[in-house]
Order: C-alpha cells, then sequence, then structure tokens
C-alpha cells in the first residue's frame, strides 16, 4: 500500500569514491525511495523499467557539506540594516539563500546560530518539501556572555537589547541548551572568545569560564546534542576542547600544543578561510565598520597559517565557511584556498563529505556515495581532483533521490 517511486539510475565517466579517491568508471548508482541501495558495473543487472539518468563525461560527486552557515541573514549592503529587519523578513531572506546554497551543490549544511528559532522552521518546511533547500542541522540561538560575540552590542544601553541566547553562569547556560533543545535544534553553538564581526569584543579574548563551557558541553550531550564553539583565540580554544566540544568554529590562533590538543580529543577544526578575500575585497564597499575590518586584518593571515599547520599534523578537518559573510551560494570558493594552504584536492573533499558527515553523526547516512545511504548526489564538469575549481561549478545536484538541477 506504499506508494512506491520507480527506480531511478544515474550514470557517468567516472564516480568518485571519497573514502579512496578512486574514480570509479561508468558505474551505475541505483537509487530507490531516496536511497543508493547499489552501485554496480555491468549493465545487464540494472532493474527492468529503471528511469536512466546518463550524465555522460561527467564526475559524480557525493553532495557537499558545509559546517558553519547562516542562511537566516540577509546579506544587506549597508551593514547596520539588520537592525531594522525583522526575524519574519530576515527568515523570508533565509528561504532564498537555502535555495541558492543547494543550487551551488551543497545538499546538506549546519546552520549555526538564528534567533527566534528562525532556522528550525527553516529546516522543518524544507524538510516537508515545501521549499526548496540543504538538509539543515540548526542551532538556534548561539549562547553567549553578557555583551560577547554572541550578544548584539550596536545600542546604547537604554534600548536594553541583548541577544536571545545571552545567558552567564552555568546554572544559566544549561537553561538555555534546554531551551533550544525544547524547540527543536539539532546541535548547541556557543562563543568562547570574542570575534570579528562583532562589537566591542577582542578576537583573541576568551569570554566564557571553563566552568561554563563544561555546563554547555555536558547539557547538550546530555540531550544527544553535537556542540559547535566559536573561537580564535588560543585560551579559548584550548578551554572548549577540554570541556569536550565536538568542533571550533574559525580556530584562528592555534600553537602546536593546541593542534595537538584537538587530536587528542578528536575535535573537529572548522576554518573559514575564504571568507577573509571577501572581507577586504568588498568590506568598506558594504559599510562594514572600519573596527571589524581591522579585526579582520588580525585574524586572516594567522588563520590560514594555522591552518595549513593543522593539515600537516593531521588533524580532524570539515569545511565550514561562514557563508553570509560572503554570498551565498559561493560555498564552493573555498575548496581551493582549502588547497592553496595545504590539502589535498581529495583531503578537501573529503572534509565537505565524510568528515562533515562524522561531525554531524550522520555517516551512517551521509558522506559519500555508498549503498545505503542517501541519494545526494552531485555532478560537475572536469576531474575535481586534477581541478578542485570545478567545484565551483556544479552541473547536477539530486537531494534524497530527487533532482533539484539538471
Ligand atoms: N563570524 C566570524 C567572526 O565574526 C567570522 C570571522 C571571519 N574571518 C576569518 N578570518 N575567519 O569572528
Amino acid at each position: 500500500s506504499n506508494l512506491t517511486l520507480a527506480t531511478t539510475v544515474i550514470t557517468a565517466k567516472n564516480t568518485l569514491d571519497v573514502e579512496t579517491g578512486n574514480l570509479l568508471k561508468n558505474h551505475f548508482i541505483v537509487i530507490d525511495d531516496g536511497k543508493i541501495t547499489a552501485i554496480i558495473k555491468d549493465q545487464s543487472r540494472l532493474p527492468a523499467n529503471a528511469n536512466i539518468i546518463d550524465l555522460g563525461d561527467k564526475y559524480l560527486l557525493p553532495g557537499l557539506m558545509d559546517m558553519h552557515t547562516h542562511v537566516v541573514q540577509h546579506l544587506e549592503k549597508d551593514y547596520y540594516a539588520g537592525l531594522f529587519q525583522s526575524p519574519h523578513r530576515a527568515l523570508i531572506g533565509g528561504v532564498v539563500n537555502a535555495e541558492k546554497t543547494l543550487m551551488a551543490g551543497f545538499t546538506t549544511i549546519r546552520n549555526v546560530g538564528a534567533s527566534n528559532y528562525q532556522d528550525v522552521a527553516l529546516r522543518n518546511a524544507i524538510n516537508a518539501g515545501e521549499i526548496k533547500g540543504p538538509r539543515m542541522a540548526v542551532s538556534g540561538p548561539s549562547i553567549g556572555i553578557t555583551g560577547g560575540h554572541c550578544d548584539n552590542n550596536a545600542l546604547n544601553h537604554s534600548f536594553k537589547q541583548k541577544s536571545d541566547g545571552v545567558a552567564d553562569g552555568p546554572w544559566s547556560v544549561r537553561e538555555k541548551v534546554r531551551l533550544n533543545v525544547k524547540y527543536g535544534v539539532d546541535l548547541i553553538k556557543f562563543c568562547a572568545t570574542g570575534g570579528v564581526f562583532s562589537k566591542g569584543t577582542k578576537v583573541g579574548q576568551r569570554q566564557y569560564t571553563f566552568e561554563e563551557m563544561k555546563a554547555i558541553v555536558d547539557e547538550a550531550h546530555t540531550h544527544g546534542r553535537t556542540v559547535a564553539a566559536h573561537a580564535h583565540g588560543t585560551e579559548g580554544i584550548k578551554f572548549a576542547i577540554k570541556a569536550g566540544v565536538d568542533s571550533i568554529e574559525h580556530a584562528s590562533f592555534l600553537d602546536k600544543e593546541t593542534i595537538a590538543l584537538a587530536k587528542k580529543h578528536g575535535t573537529y577544526l572548522s576554518m573559514d578561510i575564504y571568507n577573509t578575500e571577501y572581507t577586504l575585497a568588498e568590506g568598506e564597499k558594504n559599510g562594514v565598520p572600519e573596527e571589524n575590518i581591522n579585526k579582520e586584518r588580525e585574524v586572516g593571515t594567522i588563520q590560514r597559517e594555522s591552518f595549513s599547520n593543522a593539515v600537516k599534523a593531521n588533524a580532524k578537518m570539515v569545511l565550514g565557511s561562514d557563508a553570509g559573510i560572503y554570498p551565498h551560494g559561493d560555498n564552493a570558493n573555498q575548496f581551493s584556498r582549502m588547497v592553496k594552504f595545504g590539502m589535498t584536492p581529495l583531503q578537501a573533499i573529503q572534509a565537505a563529505t565524510i568528515e562533515s558527515a562524522k561531525l554531524l553523526k550522520w555517516q551512517e547516512n551521509l558522506g559519500s556515495i555508498s549503498a545505503g545511504k542517501y541519494a545526494d548526489i552531485i555532478a560537475v564538469e572536469q576531474n575535481p581532483l586534477e581541478n578542485i575549481s570545478t567545484l565551483e561549478n556544479v552541473s547536477f545536484v539530486m537531494k534524497n533521490g530527487e533532482v533539484f538541477k539538471q
């Protein structure tokens, strides 16, 4: 009595096995009910009446994954426009941004920080098939100290403005975690240090105490949620790793000891090394305040050195781009920078597929073209192992067995 959709088969000259780096020649990917059921070589073994999508000379890869996005956020020319934008208006922008992200080949994203649970609503509408967008793992409001990077410090005290996730002290932060869980988040995001795009915070400075970080992580893990910590400065990164977070976002000031600590704890590094170029080229035109452009100058070069050192040390890494700082849909621009600063093309692709799936704890279902996983498949014109920039032009996108771009 269940409605079964016809079997779909995708084939192309090359299919990338992201775990080994092997290119499978002229294989057939069999898809039923949104899942990959088999990958076969012998055409005579294809199910009868299958709907065959032949992508010819193209290269097939698993759908790309970006572990640090802000799709619910307008990219306004005027930097302060966001202050005058209702959460409803911002969410409509999020609908548009989600579609751009999917069309760029990113079939799964983490959205790390949104007020009013806009991200939960967006994820649910996408999952219900009402709008087009990637699979989303969402954090709801980021948790942060009063006056910190995850607070909003733009207006004077008489406006009594504070961001949804602001909490101080171990019990208050536990309450914020519980609230976020209550309203449907997949993960917890908190700010361990200052940041580039906040007013009056120092990038190098730790914000939460160790006690507070431990409380956030303990409460989140108790509820089966992973934790992403925004951290630029070394002390904040170390405290967050020791507190047991699952990923460090930005991870700008890494020394040898900190990289070793991340490896010891199995902590993923999610380093947004593309957007420096965008901010330094376009920030002033877009009205980004001088304070923030100066902080970007402080962070950019050192973050890229840290990235190279982390790659050399074989630390666990994912692709996290901080989309929203640069225009949504340009997420793949980060790949060539990951290669420029030390990864092989295969490592960069693994960071955005199988490694991201592991960070999300969704590796049973996502991250590679394998039997049993969801049919999230993209195609590009050239061999990405030879020309990583080909990922900036994705010509075919399938998510959950459904074709969104061809
Ligand atoms: N959201 C981050 C912050 O404001 C972005 C940092 C961007 N710059 C960089 N070099 N990663 O701190």
